[in-house]
């Protein structure tokens, strides 16, 4: 992977391919290669295929992401998007979200090394060499439980980790350990994607992906308005109800709050009660 990589990250409900289709053109501009969908459930009662994300259309290279804890069920869905093209995927090793990771999914993973790197293993042998990547945080409750596991991690021929440099307690809140994060990187043998609170002027020599910053960008642009109007006109082709159109502009809206204009207008939006009652 070469240096000047960026990669927009999966944030469930905001970045969907209903925003990348919207945004596609802005994302081309900011300088993002590489998208990583929102995560996928792998489990054998959930066909992967006819979730949203991968109804195809995009111009931005995708990478499936999928969260999970049987490698027999994710096996059969990363040969269900091999065979629908894809040629990359992920795992979700970092959601932090108690429900989710006590049962061993998400971050929950770094609590069963054993089940990680089976599953890590099956990603790697559906995907092949250099296709298959993982997105984990620094450790569940310590900044140094991820260094256990970068001998494992670098026995297997993975794509890249990118490594969101918060621990799962901290959830989004905290600073991120900058730190501790270089330290992954010189150990790693496989190429890590730095992310957490990167800015869109970041100045960082290895590959990262940005989440946030780059949503907030879009509200601080001098085109927002119409950005935000053209991200309802995709969303209504898309086939939403008028009222989750709604849910996701105020969604949107709520990354640009702290923009002055929008702060204005914030009050009056969130009350909004039918689509034609929000216009900017
Ligand atoms: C609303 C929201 C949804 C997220 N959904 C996902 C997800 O589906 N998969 C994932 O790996 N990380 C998810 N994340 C974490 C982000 O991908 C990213 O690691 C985190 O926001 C830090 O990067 P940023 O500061 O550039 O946004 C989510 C974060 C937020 C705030």
């Amino acid at each position: 992977m070469n240096n000047s990589r960026q990669i927009l990250a999966p944030l469930r409900g905001v970045t969907t391919r209903s925003f990348r289709l919207a945004f596609a053109q802005q994302l081309t501009e900011a300088g993002f290669d590489e998208a990583v969908t929102p995560f996928i459930p792998a489990s054998s009662s959930y066909d992967v295929l006819r979730d949203r994300e991968l109804e195809g259309g995009e111009s931005i290279f995708l990478t499936p992401q999928f969260i999970g804890k049987d490698p027999y069920a994710l096996k059969e869905s990363l040969k269900r998007i091999l065979d629908a093209g894809y040629k990359t995927a992920d795992l979700n090793v970092g959601c932090p979200y108690p429900v989710v990771r006590n049962k061993c999914r998400g971050a929950g993973l770094l609590a069963n090394p054993s089940l990680l790197e089976s599953m890590i293993e099956g990603g790697c042998s559906i995907m092949g060499e250099g296709c298959f990547s993982i997105k984990t945080r620094l450790g569940i409750n310590s900044p140094d439980e991820l260094f256990k596991f970068i001998d494992v991690f670098n026995r297997y021929p993975l794509r890249f980790i990118t490594v969101h440099s918060r621990t799962a307690k901290q959830m989004y809140e905290g600073s991120c350990d900058i730190e501790r994060l270089n330290e992954i990187i010189k150990l790693s043998k496989i190429p890590i994607v730095a992310n957490g609170d990167i800015q869109m002027t970041h100045s960082f020599k290895t590959p990262v992906m940005i989440g946030r910053a780059f949503v907030r960008h879009l509200g601080e642009r001098n085109d927002a308005n119409i950005l935000l109007m053209h991200y309802k006109e995709t969303l209504l082709k898309e086939r939403f109800s008028s009222n989750a159109v709604l849910g996701k502009l105020k969604e949107l809206l709520s990354y640009w709050r702290h923009i002055p204009r929008w702060n204005r207008l914030w009050p009056v939006l969130k009350l909004s009660r039918a689509l034609d009652e929000f216009t900017v």
